[in-house]
């Protein structure tokens, strides 16, 4: 079925094509290994100001990322890695710590200007938390569709110690220069690779029912 078939004409025409659907989605994978090749930082950049695009609730945009490259970077995450994980990231061209920040609130009269957003967050530490979770959730999983549609491969691991990254604060600090709190938690990091060989595991998706017939 595809989507010219079940849409208006005028909103067919706006429909990415196979190529893209594969490279974002259908043939896109979670790699391990990689060409030797470095990632140019305007690539990421780019793939940061797509992903900040996407839709965050009251547009709080919490997550921050710290790109990691150097060798001496990377000997200071190395402890704080599961086993399975350690290879692929020690010799990635570039690492990205995603993490969410929990300051995120004293941006909103910037970011969302019309109402008086951050006072319904003031005191509520659970609900900035929350939020943060799931928002800076959103934004990294629209940083990993990005990275592919600008052409580039990710492996994302959430297999390491959290603490001892966040712990790291040379590394934490430069994720929220623009707040005075440094309360930065990670949730995943992206080993980030130029068209990668494929190095990646057997897997399918179940086709179950994720969503109930209209009633
Ligand atoms: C948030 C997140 C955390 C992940 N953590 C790890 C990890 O720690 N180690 C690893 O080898 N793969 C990790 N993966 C990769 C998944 O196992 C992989 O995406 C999944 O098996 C589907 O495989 P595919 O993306 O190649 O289709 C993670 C993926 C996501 C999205």
């Amino acid at each position: 079925m595809t989507t010219d078939t079940l849409l208006p004409p005028a909103c067919a025409s706006r429909a990415i094509d196979d190529k893209a659907l594969d490279q974002l989605f259908r043939a896109a994978r979670s790699h391990n290994g990689w060409l030797e090749r470095p990632v140019p930082e305007a690539l990421l950049r780019q793939a940061v100001d797509l992903a900040k695009m996407g839709p965050t609730s009251v547009n709080t945009l919490p997550m921050r990322v710290v790109f990691v490259k150097s060798a001496q970077a990377k000997a200071r995450l190395k402890p704080a890695l599961a086993p399975g994980n350690i290879e692929k990231t020690m010799t990635a061209p570039v690492t990205a710590i995603v993490g969410y920040d929990l300051g995120f609130p004293d941006l909103l009269p910037k970011l969302f200007p019309h109402v008086n957003a951050r006072a319904w967050f003031a005191g509520n530490e659970a609900l900035i938390v929350d939020t943060a979770r799931r928002n800076g959730s959103l934004q990294g999983a629209y940083f990993i569709l990005a990275l592919r549609a600008i052409g580039l491969d990710v492996g994302p691991i959430s297999g390491f110690d959290p603490a001892k990254v966040d712990a790291a604060r040379p590394l934490a600090t430069t994720i929220a220069p623009t707040t005075g709190r440094v309360l930065i938690l990670v949730w995943s990091m992206l080993t980030i690779k130029s068209c990668c060989v494929q190095q990646v595991y057997p897997n399918q998706r179940l086709h179950q029912r994720f969503v109930d017939q209209p009633r």
